[in-house]
């Protein structure tokens, strides 16, 4: 059953089957043997296959990895591989706080540490929740042995009195309604659970779907992976058949650096825009083409992805959820769409061995009203603006958002299309932003921008999803739903907020938004894609001659290291030296 290495032996031999040095050997093999293991098979010439997991009780979005947990094992051992599952730092984004963007980090350095340091020969990586796919395509990245990716898939749609309940959507607008009056604390309880109806992920294409659309979309799953619902059949076959598929990935010496190029990357920033995906992207992609050693800058996801149009009518950009995206024909269907219209490269080599276009010949969508075709899309032009000014060398705006009547009311002067000049009101974070949202000193209407600052990756510490601010209650029930917001922290995925976010450099280490005052007048252009504090350059400059950063308290030993490493949201938040580390795997560790 065993075919030859392509690249002659599997590094886990070094450890189980080293005639070269028995004492080490027979350390390694004598207690891995006796439990699971046989020494017959640590021996016979066999890959290794790490399985990181990242389901746990406190990771309820990646618990059905658990349960999937035997068939990707069957698989691996079906196809003649020897699996070895462990362990990921759990990354839940609805309970690590101060924010579970903290962790990304630290999971990659762990899963680093893993595939570098223990005989695995390939891995699966179990993806889902926010965080937990970027983190592990980072680590594979670093390390560089064959990997793919499994996602748990998205929970079944929540349903709450006869109308889609979206994951966090629902939530967005619950809160609205209870600021209204319209609804009370037990009805917004029941609203949110009613959004999470079985296990899985977030069912809109908040961070989570989007992430594991990119990973299907950069080359790193098999065919078809992201899209389909935790509790359904394909699931479990999809686990099996990932299992399988990485021994062979094993045989064939086919490692992320085959897969993670340029252009893969191109491919999923269009798909980005495609899908409606999370402004999270972004950050995350860098920071996987970063640990890859692939050139790609934050002005790429404008002058690559803007002017592609929005295909997937999912929440928040459109009205559908999970269900209807896969039987739609998920990710395949869309990226389809996009090649069939020579938007994507179709020569990159990809998980399953052959190339994305072979991959996605015959996909197409089931359901035009869930998935457009190329030429009736939902928008046009729907990718990501970067915007920059004084106040920040780069912020985000996900255009796909922008309703119709945000449009109107912000940026429809007559004249002045896509201008919009207000006054600033600011904010020290997310508490100061509750103490004083409703406070009638600030005086805020509808020509007010609110900004919120020290919520970037120093700042908070690990960028919070802050940004997508409310407006004050009264205002609310006058219908003005949203205001622009502009901040240096991240939005959750599931924000229909057009909000101008991740700004970089973040305040704390002096970027513009430190200089900012309540009060000054701001200029938002969106035809040059520039933000602007419209102050006195010679008091714009005496403001940053007085500055000096806040205090920042670490409540922990992880948060000072990260502090004193991360980098800015514009470079995908990286430990910035470990972005100096790559491709590990190609020297061994110490014996
Ligand atoms: Fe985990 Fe959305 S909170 S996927
Ligand atoms: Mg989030």
């Amino acid at each position: 059953m065993t075919k030859p290495p392509k690249s002659g032996r599997f590094r886990s031999q070094e450890w189980f089957d080293n005639p070269d040095n028995p004492g080490m050997t027979a350390l390694y093999l004598e207690r891995y043997q006796n439990q699971t293991f046989t020494r017959e098979e640590l021996q016979s010439g066999r890959p290794v296959i790490g399985i990181a997991n990242t389901g746990s009780d406190l990771a309820p979005c990646n618990k059905i990895h658990i349960f999937l947990m035997d068939r990707i094992k069957a698989g691996i051992r079906d196809a003649g591989g020897i699996p070895m599952e462990f362990p990921v730092h759990p990354i839940q984004e609805t309970g690590k706080r101060p924010t579970a963007a903290l962790d990304r980090n630290l999971a990659y350095l762990g899963l680093v540490e893993v595939l570098h340091g223990y005989p695995i020969d390939g891995v699966v990586l179990t993806t889902g929740c926010d965080k937990t796919t970027p983190a592990q395509l980072m680590g594979a990245a670093t390390v560089d042995i064959p990997a793919i990716a499994l996602n748990g898939g998205p929970m079944l749609d929540g349903w709450y009195m006869g109308q889609r309940a979206g994951s966090g959507t629902v939530i967005w607008e619950a809160r609205r309604l209870l600021a209204e009056g319209r609804i009370d604390y037990e009805e917004f309880m029941e609203r949110a659970c009613a959004s999470a109806p079985s296990l899985g992920h977030c069912n809109t294409m908040g961070t989570a779907s989007t992430m594991n659309a990119m990973a299907e979309a950069l080359g790193m799953t098999l065919t078809g992976a992201a899209a389909i619902p935790a509790p359904f059949r394909e699931r479990m076959e999809m686990a099996h058949a990932t299992g399988r598929r990485i021994v062979d990935m094993v045989f064939e010496n086919l490692k992320p650096s085959d897969i993670l190029t340029r252009k893969a990357f191109e491919n999923a920033i269009r798909t980005n825009t495609a899908i409606g995906g999370s402004t999270n992207a972004p950050p995350h992609l860098q920071a996987i083409a970063r640990h890859a050693g692939v050139a790609l800058h934050i002005t790429d996801w404008q002058t690559i992805g803007f002017d592609e149009p929005l295909l997937v009518n999912m929440q928040p950009a459109g009205e559908y959820l999970g269900e209807s995206f896969h039987r739609a024909g998920g990710v395949p269907a869309v990226m389809a769409e996009l090649m069939k219209a020579g938007r994507l490269h179709d020569h990159v080599m990809t998980a399953t061995g052959k190339t994305m276009g072979d991959n996605l010949a015959g996909r197409d969508s089931h359901d035009h009203d869930v998935i457009r075709p190329h030429d009736r899309p939902l928008r046009e032009k729907a990718g990501f603006l970067v915007l920059s000014g004084n106040l920040f060398d780069s912020a985000l705006m996900k255009t796909s958002v922008i309703s119709d009547a945000f449009r109107d009311r912000f940026l429809s002067t007559p004249g002045a299309e896509g201008i919009f000049e207000a006054r600033a009101v600011v904010f020290e974070g997310p508490e100061d932003y509750h103490a004083r949202i409703n406070d009638p000193a600030l005086a805020i209407d509808e020509h007010t921008i609110l900004f919120i600052r020290n919520v970037g990756c120093v700042g908070y510490p690990g960028s919070a999803e802050v940004v997508n601010m409310q407006p004050p209650d009264a205002l609310l029930r006058a219908g003005v739903r949203h205001l622009p917001t502009v901040g240096d922290g991240r939005q959750s995925g599931t924000s229909e907020s057009p909000s101008i976010l991740n700004a970089s450099p973040e305040s704390v280490v002096g970027g513009g938004l430190a200089y900012l005052q309540t009060g000054d007048r701001v200029r938002l252009d969106l035809n040059t894609a520039t933000m602007d504090a419209l102050v006195d350059p010679k008091e714009w400059a005496q403001r940053q001659a007085d500055w000096s950063a806040p205090h920042m308290e670490n409540q922990t030993p992880w948060q000072e290291i990260y502090r004193r490493h991360v980098g800015q949201l514009s470079d995908g938040g990286c430990l910035e030296l470990a972005t100096a580390y790559q491709r590990v795997a190609r020297n061994l560790p110490r014996d």
